[in-house]
């Protein structure tokens, strides 16, 4: 909470709207979210009052992974637009004051990406192939990959290829899907050219870049096993022989200098999910990114003292290295807030994730509040036919991925796709749900008691309280075991409360801002089960 406090940067305690731009808006009718489309609804974020806005990769791509499978890192796939499209994006936001970020895959491309085609029509050993992570098969046991990697998405991250000219085959690495090939960031050639690449992004405007899979880039160099433990969901695979590897941070300082040289309060901002907050500290050291996402929270139950004790972990962890978290309760991996805390559309489940909203707004660094989470959006239960992400049929149908909190927005009440598409439109990439108009921006601009609402007052008050809080730290303060309460300085505080129960707080003076109707009486405020508050202290 110190997005505008005076000389404070931007990123470091802003807050960042992430668009999933195929499910945000379409333009043009063919049931896909694009560039224009979002240029069109920036006006929506400037009402929510946000101060950035980050898009998931919009770049030419077969859309093996939702285009985390990029075939050309410097244009715009035609489904999103052209690069015109994505220069008046650009100049629409900054004329808004909203700053713009976009994502940067260099994990792995696209199957489809010239890099990969030349390897592929390459022999083994050839600088092509020295771009990805080719092994070769072992004549004695041809059918076993060089190691024991899972792909994040399921099965071996070995596939075995024919080379050409009858030379051996040989297997290429991929942590995500055979389509997504992992890129050998021991090459000095392939990190010259992505230093082109963040550079050309530089050069077209853009205020940040969000590094995908940003502790996955190298690999151990004897390429060992990774033995027991490794999860199909990928988020959860840390400490691994693929994650966190020491060049990673070497390579960060050269991006940083290159960044920090560039005019413009730039920032590099790191995907990075290892679930100890001292190892992801480091990403964030003084001369490495600029930020880093905070998944705890995310990943955190709804129980008061695993919140706290998260919260307090992460924020000493990073004030050790003069860094703030970029919080996260919600994206487009992950079950959305709604659903994750308890079972319905409504109801208790709500309410937590409201009262979520308010805790993750009151913490000390910048918070990411991904499309439809102002809205209260549920995880969405999808057929089986519309299902798309590939964790799909990579786990054999058993797990069902991510698609359910991709669904295209509820713009309005009404409508074919409640204004997703223009009117006339192909029908949106996944099914919307029946009556999901009630959770449209229509509907809810319409209610002062609204999910929306509340985002809205929070992010606006936030910026008001952050200019005189300014970056104070957090204080705890003991309310009683199922409590998460703190001060930010004496003028503000926040409790939230997890329980089953109603909670007397003392020493609230006045309430800003509640997630449940809340009145202090006589210096004492009920606070009930799955409600927080924000207040003046007494
Ligand atoms: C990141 C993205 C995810 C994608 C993966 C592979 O974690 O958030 O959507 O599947 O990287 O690029």
């Amino acid at each position: 909470m110190t997005g505008s406090a005076p000389g404070e940067l931007w990123w470091r305690g802003g807050v960042c709207y992430q668009v999933y731009v195929r499910s945000f808006a379409d333009s043009d009718g063919d049931g896909v979210g694009d560039l224009p489309g979002v240029t069109a609804r920036l006006p929506y974020l400037v009402s929510l009052g946000v101060d950035a806005v980050w898009l998931t990769p919009f770049y030419p791509s077969p859309m093996a992974d939702g285009g985390y499978d990029v075939a050309d890192y410097r244009g715009v796939d035609p489904a999103f637009g052209t690069l015109a499209d994505f220069d008046a994006l650009v100049a629409d936001a900054h004329r808004l004051g909203l700053r713009v970020v976009c994502d940067l895959v260099p994990n792995h491309t696209s199957d489809r990406h010239p890099w990969f085609r030349e390897a592929l029509a390459a022999p083994p050993g050839s600088p092509a192939r020295r771009r990805y992570v080719f092994r070769p098969v072992d004549d004695h046991d041809p059918d076993r990959p060089p190691n024991d990697w899972r792909s994040a998405f399921g099965g071996s991250a070995w596939r075995r290829v024919p080379s050409p000219d009858g030379w051996p085959d040989e297997w290429y690495l991929h942590l995500f899907s055979p389509e997504q090939p992992d890129l050998n960031w021991d090459n000095p050639q392939l990190r010259a050219e992505f230093r082109k690449i963040v550079r050309c992004w530089l050069d077209r405007g853009v205020d940040g870049l969000c590094i995908d899979m940003a502790h996955a880039l190298f690999k151990h160099p004897d390429m060992v096993d990774a033995g027991a433990g490794q999860h199909i969901e990928f988020r959860r695979n840390h400490l691994m022989p693929f994650f966190d590897q020491p060049g990673v941070h070497g390579l960060y300082r050269q991006w940083r200098t290159m960044v920090d040289a560039v005019p413009g309060e730039r920032a590099l901002i790191g995907e990075v999910c290892l679930f100890d907050a001292d190892r992801q500290a480091r990403y964030v050291r003084p001369d490495e990114l600029h930020q880093a996402f905070t998944f705890e929270l995310l990943e955190c139950d709804w129980f008061a003292p695993a919140l706290r004790d998260t919260i307090g972990r992460t924020l000493e962890a990073y004030r050790r290295v003069g860094a703030r978290p970029a919080w996260v309760l919600n994206s487009h991996d992950a079950t959305r807030t709604v659903t994750r805390y308890g079972s319905g559309g409504g109801g208790p489940r709500a309410a937590r994730a409201r009262a979520a909203a308010l805790l993750m707004l009151a913490l000390p660094g910048a918070a990411y509040v991904y499309q439809g989470e102002e809205l209260g959006l549920p995880q969405v239960d999808l057929p089986d036919e519309a299902l798309r992400d590939p964790i799909w049929e990579r786990s054999g149908r058993t797990v069902r991925g991510r698609d359910g909190s991709r669904v295209p927005i509820p713009w309005t009440a009404d409508g074919e796709t409640y204004a997703f598409s223009p009117d006339g439109a192909d029908p949106p990439w996944l099914p919307q749900p029946d009556g999901w108009g009630a959770w449209s921006v229509q509907r809810q601009t319409a209610d002062p008691a609204s999910t929306l609402a509340l985002y809205r007052a929070a992010i606006r008050l936030r910026r008001k309280v952050g200019e005189n809080i300014g970056a104070a730290e957090l204080t705890w303060w003991d309310a009683g075991p199922d409590v998460v309460a703190f001060r930010r300085g004496d003028g503000f505080g926040c409790a939230v409360n997890t329980g089953g129960g109603a909670v007397p707080l003392t020493g609230v003076g006045r309430v800003l801002l509640a997630s449940v109707p809340a009145e202090p009486a006589g210096g004492a405020l009920l606070l009930p089960p799955d409600a927080a508050v924000w207040f003046i202290p007494a």
